[in-house]
């Protein structure tokens, strides 16, 4: 006993002020009872019975994990050392397992279209993109099959716009009253769409008018792998003043005659228009993903390996979110961003471009807390100065929020079962060394201070890492690009030289040929996890691994099945959702279920 009291003083923060340090040494000195933990469980630092012996394991595991370089652009590092080099490889070799099982599925799906276009003698209308490449199609890979409506709809301007506010929803912000207009439009062309007399002046002042831009891009490498023609669309949406719907009003190409279209051109203009905005925003999805689903969570996670021990129960619960987690770079250096891989082949811009984003973008985009889902909606302008959302429907706030809140519960009760008092928060020195380190050599950026540890911050801090590995990894990858990045609207390059003026008669040569869109399929089809229900492994279904959940106390138990009913129910309601009869859904001529509990995983799979 006495050993141990010496053991924890040492090792505790006695810079933590007085009340953690009093209340350790009267629990110790046998005043206060220690929670009751049974011999497997997590536990505090401070109630543990071998103090030496934690904090020994914490030392060699932190001299085991050393912090490498950042893969894949300049963001979190990535661990090198003994154990973080095992921690990789055995992650990698998981990972392989899918991998596996996923190339066997795309390549069976490629073969039956491929003799289907053979048979067809090639994809020669617009339409045979359509049916060919989707319709029965992709039976191994995507089981569920496309969204209904992306396909059909697909030329749809609502559906265009609502992909901002469901399937692509992190590019789009309302044009602040601060900065000059991103570009001009003449009134009389914006009175026409809008079927008022108007300007984006008028739009901005009542708070209806949005952008998404990509004209960053134009500065980026293309590929000399495969001859693709750069564009750098930015995006003008706004708010119908009257109907309230969300729609399109112009988009300019940002490169060689820097066309500005709208929906007053024809329609093969206009649709070649937001094909052309379609290849800038599945780049921008696929690199943002690694930033805000990746780099954020490798970053706090590398944090706590370094300072929690495996035996502390916020550690066990990170270590089931971060299942798999250390493939994903590596993969993605080894297969995406590769000289000559699937960005060099197929994307708008190579992997010298991909880096260059993930470098550029990691500094405002990686925030911890500014990407916390009010708070990114806020800078983006989405919310009024009540918080209240701006738009009529908003598809992926309602079940991300849904999916948030849910975590929150379930979090408040983990964090409240454990700490009895802020007291035992404060007097938890891993926790406090966990929050030095992720600023610090960890370089998470924009995370709690150590003096705002509280049970509210931890809560949020763990409600936002859960949120990372899933709404924001699987609203972006996973199951979504193969569920929105359908071809031929959703083009992934362009193989045409831009057209210098308006007047295209002939949308086919800008679609991909055979081979690139069989190419592209597979790929995105790749993302997909069609077996993870039967595994275990979707997000209604974290609790449901024995060996993590048996570590948590009765209170957690007790939580998680709460946050499984939780899950189910959102999972049901995404499932009811059908066409009214108007066919829109949520205000969308398509169905949006890229969140489904039941189908996405809780962790970043791939
Ligand atoms: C990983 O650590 C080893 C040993 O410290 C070092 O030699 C090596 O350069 C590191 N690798 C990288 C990529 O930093
Ligand atoms: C872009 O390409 C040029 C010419 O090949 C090369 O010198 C430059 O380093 C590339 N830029 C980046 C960011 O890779
Ligand atoms: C179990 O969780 C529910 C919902 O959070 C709560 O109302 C109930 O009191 C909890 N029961 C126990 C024993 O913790
Ligand atoms: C889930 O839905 C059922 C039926 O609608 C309801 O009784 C139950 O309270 C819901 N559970 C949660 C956790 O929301
Ligand atoms: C969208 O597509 C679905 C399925 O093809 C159809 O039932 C629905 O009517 C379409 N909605 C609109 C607005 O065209
Ligand atoms: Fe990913």
């Amino acid at each position: 006993m006495k050993l141990a009291l010496v053991a924890t003083l040492l090792f505790s923060n006695s810079a933590l002020g007085a009340p953690a340090h009093n209340e350790q040494t009267a629990l110790l000195a046998g005043s206060g009872a220690p929670p009751n933990y049974e011999p497997d469980q997590a536990r505090l630092p401070q109630f543990d019975a071998n103090p030496q012996d934690r904090a020994n394991a914490v030392a060699v595991r932190k001299a085991g994990f050393t912090y490498g370089p950042s893969l894949v652009g300049e963001a979190a590092p990535f661990p090198n050392g003994t154990l973080g080099n095992a921690r990789a490889k055995a992650d990698y070799d998981d990972w392989s397992i899918d991998r596996k099982d996923m190339d066997g599925r795309v390549l069976a799906d490629i073969q039956i279209i491929a003799q289907a276009i053979q048979k067809n003698g090639g994809l020669k209308s617009w339409k045979d993109y359509e049916t060919i490449l989707y319709d029965g199609q992709l039976q191994h890979s995507n089981p569920r099959g496309t969204a209904p409506g992306m396909i059909s709809n697909a030329t749809q301007d609502l559906l265009f716009s609502m992909e901002r506010l469901s399937e692509h929803p992190h590019a789009v912000r309302r044009v602040s009253p601060l900065e000059p207009l991103p570009f001009p439009l003449d009134d009389a062309i914006t009175s026409k769409i809008v079927g008022h007399k108007t300007s984006l002046e008028s739009l901005r002042k009542s708070d209806s008018l949005f952008i998404v831009d990509h004209s960053y891009q134009a500065k980026y490498n293309v590929s000399t792998v495969v001859k693709r023609y750069p564009v750098a669309c930015s995006a003008y949406f706004f708010i119908h003043p009257d109907t309230h719907d969300f729609l399109p009003l112009a988009i300019r190409t940002n490169v060689e005659s820097d066309l500005t279209y709208t929906p007053l051109d024809t329609p093969n203009d206009w649709l070649l228009a937001k094909m052309f905005f379609n290849a800038n925003d599945m780049f921008f999805a696929q690199m943002f993903h690694l930033v805000i689903a990746h780099d954020v969570t490798e970053a706090v996670h590398q944090a706590a390996l370094h300072t929690l021990s495996e035996n502390h129960p916020i550690m066990v619960m990170l270590e089931r979110l971060m299942i798999q987690a250390y493939s994903s770079r590596p993969v993605a250096e080894e297969l995406c961003f590769n000289h000559g891989g699937h960005w060099d082949q197929l994307m708008v811009f190579s992997q010298s471009g991909a880096r260059q984003f993930i470098t550029d973008h990691w500094p405002k985009d990686g925030k911890f807390q500014g990407g916390y889902l009010e708070n990114d909606l806020k800078t983006r302008g989405l919310t009024d100065e009540n918080g209240k959302i701006l738009f009529k429907s908003f598809p992926f706030f309602d079940d991300a929020k849904a999916i948030r809140d849910s975590y929150k519960v379930f979090f408040t009760s983990f964090i409240d079962s454990y700490y009895k008092s802020e007291e035992e928060v404060w007097g938890d020195f891993e926790v406090s060394n966990w929050f030095i380190e992720a600023a610090t050599k960890a370089k998470v950026l924009d995370f709690p201070r150590r003096d705002q540890i509280c049970k509210k911050t931890l809560i949020e801090v763990l409600t936002h890492f859960a949120f990372a590995t899933s709404v924001s990894h699987h609203s972006t990858n996973g199951a979504a690009p193969i569920t929105s990045g359908t071809l031929p609207f959703h083009i992934p390059a362009v193989y045409q030289q831009i057209p210098k003026e308006k007047g295209v008669t002939d949308l086919m040569p800008y679609l991909p040929d055979v081979t690139t869109a069989l190419h592209y399929l597979g790929f995105m089809a790749s993302f997909n996890r069609p077996s993870y229900s039967d595994q275990g492994r979707t997000l209604e279904q974290i609790f449901d691994d024995k060996v993590s959940l048996d570590r948590f106390n009765a209170q957690t138990k007790n939580a998680s099945q709460f946050f499984y009913q939780d899950m189910h129910n959102l999972s049901q309601q995404v499932r009811s959702r059908k066409f009214d009869s108007h066919g829109m859904s949520q205000g969308s001529p398509f169905i949006y279920r890229t969140l489904d509990p039941a189908y996405i995983p809780f962790f970043c799979a791939v």
